[in-house]
């Protein structure tokens, strides 16, 4: 069977890649996450590329904890700069394709329609930063790589619909961000583009969220409403919320190469989230 290392796979990522592949002959995963692998020591991360011999690696692994990344600058770089750098070494080493998941904080987040791969890039938090260094390693180390832009993930694991579940056991009325637009993306629509791209030479950076947008507020709307709640969501803004790091206003990514290449199409986030909220 052909081999994929999956690093960071206890995350919601990796947990969700693993369910798009069970019961498969063709693939045999070889699951990796802080523990069996520090993508940040390369040494490490060479011995074992070489040792498996994978026809791809699928990056899972990040430093997702956006405003701890305003403090903690030097893990962010290590584990979202320096991994991927490994990574692309190894995959290089052993002609494996590299597949690296990045995000919508690369763009400033000051747009008025979506961003496609050709716009300029230009983040404006420490995440933001250390993630696209990461892409610039992906892409100055593989051969053959693919990146993916995701934003706002939710799937098995600590997530934003499982955060406004929680509150709503305690409050009636929940103030949440409306003046951020983005687009709720399930990591198992992500997995299965990152299945649908894999086996073909579709290589290069792809936007990969799902379709259609709607405000940080609206998303919980739709979530209480799916999950029969009748809590009340009552819009704040940006400045009223005061986290530590600088949230991109508009981050709308236009899924433009996927379209172009008929690489996956991936589902409309209301339709994405019904499906997840069936299983929580
Ligand atoms: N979550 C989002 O809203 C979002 C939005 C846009 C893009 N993305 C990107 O999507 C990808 C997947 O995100 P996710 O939400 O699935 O992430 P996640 O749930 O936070 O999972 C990341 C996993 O990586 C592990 N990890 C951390 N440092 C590591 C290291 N040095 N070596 C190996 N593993 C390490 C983590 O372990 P610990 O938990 O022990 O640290 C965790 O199991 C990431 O590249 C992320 O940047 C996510």
């Amino acid at each position: 069977m052909k081999k994929i290392i999956i690093t960071g796979c206890n995350g919601q990522l990796g947990r969700a890649i693993n369910q798009h592949y069970a019961g498969t002959t063709e693939y045999e995963l070889v699951n990796t996450d802080v523990a069996e692998l520090d993508i940040t020591n390369v040494d490490a991360v060479m011995n074992l590329v070489s040792a498996v011999k994978p026809v791809a690696i699928v990056n899972c692994a990040a430093h997702t904890a956006v405003d701890a990344c305003e403090v903690q600058h030097d893990s962010a770089y290590r584990i979202n700069a320096i991994g991927p750098r490994n990574l692309s070494i190894a995959a290089t080493r052993n002609h494996a394709k590299m597949i690296h998941i990045s995000t919508d904080y690369v763009f400033p987040g000051n747009g008025t329609q979506p961003y496609t791969e050709f716009d300029a890039v230009g983040p404006n938090s420490m995440y933001g930063k250390t993630k696209l260094a990461g892409e610039e390693f992906v892409k100055t180390f593989s051969n053959d790589y693919i990146i993916l832009r995701t934003a706002w993930l939710y799937g098995d694991g600590k997530n934003f619909a499982k955060t406004m579940l929680a509150l709503a056991e305690k409050n009636d009325v929940i103030k949440v961000v409306n003046d951020q637009l983005g687009t709720p993306t399930s990591a198992k629509e992500l997995a299965n583009a990152i299945g649908a791209l894999l086996p073909t030479d579709n290589y290069g950076t792809f936007h990969a969220t799902c379709e259609g947008s709607c405000s940080w507020a609206d998303f919980a709307k739709e979530i209480f409403r799916l999950a029969g709640k009748g809590t009340m969501v009552q819009g704040i803004s940006t400045a009223e919320f005061n986290s530590p790091a600088a949230r991109p206003a508009y981050s709308i990514l236009d899924n433009y190469m996927l379209r172009l290449t008929g690489g996956y199409q991936f589902a409309q986030w209301e339709d994405a989230l019904t499906e997840y909220m069936r299983t929580i």
